[in-house]
């Protein structure tokens, strides 16, 4: 994956044994984590129990509460669908229905690469329909106009 190493054992645990103190917490260590490899393979939680001294649940308290930590590589793509009110009232509901039928898959789950989600909120109510594709902001969006922008962005990365 650009950007991310691939995941080790051993490049994890040299990671966690050289936080700085200030970040010798749950939800640092698994940032850290995630930064370095971009998600947080289920051996990570191991190796942060065991540097921080507290409980694998703990551990699994925290990363399942943030739906921000990865608990799987992260997709090719990733395309979130703004379903917050404004957009709503912009049609962003049945832009959903027309994506999962494009894409064949449901919200949340990932097809060729490409994993779609919802959003509450993408700071561009006034241009909604909103979303994001791998960062990049989209507004008064439609299937076509996403497409292009995920094929775009698989472009990229090939
Ligand atoms: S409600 Fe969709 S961007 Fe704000």
């Amino acid at each position: 994956m650009p950007g991310h190493q691939a995941w080790s054992v051993e490049a994890a645990a040299s990671l966690l044994r050289t936080l700085p103190p200030a970040e010798r917490l749950i939800l640092p260590a698994l940032q850290h984590v995630q930064h370095a490899f971009g998600w947080i393979p289920d051996e990570a939680v191991d190796l942060i129990a065991a540097e921080l001294n507290v409980s694998r649940a703990e551990v699994v308290g925290v990363l399942t509460y943030y739906h921000d930590l990865r608990q799987s590589p992260p997709p090719d793509v990733h395309l979130q669908v703004c379903v917050a009110e404004a957009c709503q009232s912009v049609g962003s509901r049945q832009l959903v229905s027309d994506l999962e039928a494009a894409y064949g898959v449901p919200l949340g789950e990932r097809a060729d690469g490409v994993e779609m989600s919802a959003v509450y909120c993408l700071g561009n109510c006034a241009l909604g329909p909103a979303a994001m594709v791998s960062g990049r902001l989209l507004g008064r969006c439609d299937v076509e106009r996403i497409r292009d922008a995920v094929a775009r962005a698989q472009e990229v990365r090939a």
